[in-house]
């Protein structure tokens, strides 16, 4: 029987982080569905259809990796495709109280699936998709944070030139 996960998540954007994790997960499953998921607390700077392009993306030559968007319950979603786990990321232990309680949430929601970690690399510690927003907003260098493909696009789109940064 195949054996699907699911990597959900914000993606606003895509970091090297999460292609980190959906690499190494394309590799311990048979096929991955990377799901760009609502977080109701956050009001993404990038629409659905923008994160979900970016993704596919940097993600075109892992052969069994898709992309799909939901508006959703993940429980839900993942019963619906009967998928075996949910992959994500944990960075730091800050990280851990938050993950800890989804994942047993989601597991109270919907038994059969396994909520899976993957201990993200050193160098993507702290790193997130806020940090790269900011960054990239004032101008920064965002290229050591996101896929290279992709960099300008996500710079050309977040970039806000101060009065700072016109004198
Ligand atoms: N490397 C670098 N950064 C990473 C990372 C990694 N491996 N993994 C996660 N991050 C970053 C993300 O970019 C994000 O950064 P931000 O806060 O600056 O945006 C942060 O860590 C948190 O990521 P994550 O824990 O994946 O949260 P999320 O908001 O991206 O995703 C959902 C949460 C969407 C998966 C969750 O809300 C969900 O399942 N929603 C669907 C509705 C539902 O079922 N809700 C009930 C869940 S119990």
């Amino acid at each position: 029987m195949e054996r699907l996960a699911v990597c959900p998540g914000t993606f606003d954007p895509v970091t090297l982080g999460h292609v980190d994790i959906i690499t190494r997960a394309a590799t311990l499953f048979d096929r991955v569905i990377v799901l760009v998921s609502v977080n109701v607390d956050k009001r993404p700077c990038f629409s659905a259809e923008e994160r979900a392009e970016l993704i596919r993306a940097v993600t075109k030559d892992l052969k069994n990796v898709e992309v799909e968007i939901m508006d959703g319950l993940l429980a839900d979603y993942v019963r619906k495709k009967k998928a075996c786990a949910i992959v994500k990321g944990l960075r730091a232990t800050t990280d851990f109280e938050y993950e800890f309680q989804m994942a047993l949430a989601n597991r109270k929601l919907y038994a059969d699936a396994e909520t899976v970690f993957l201990v993200t690399k050193s160098e993507n510690m702290y790193l997130s998709s806020s940090v790269v927003r900011q960054i990239a907003q004032f101008g920064g260098d965002i290229s050591s944070f996101v896929p290279p493909a992709i960099a300008d696009r996500i710079f050309e789109r977040l970039y806000r030139p101060t009065k700072e940064a016109e004198k």
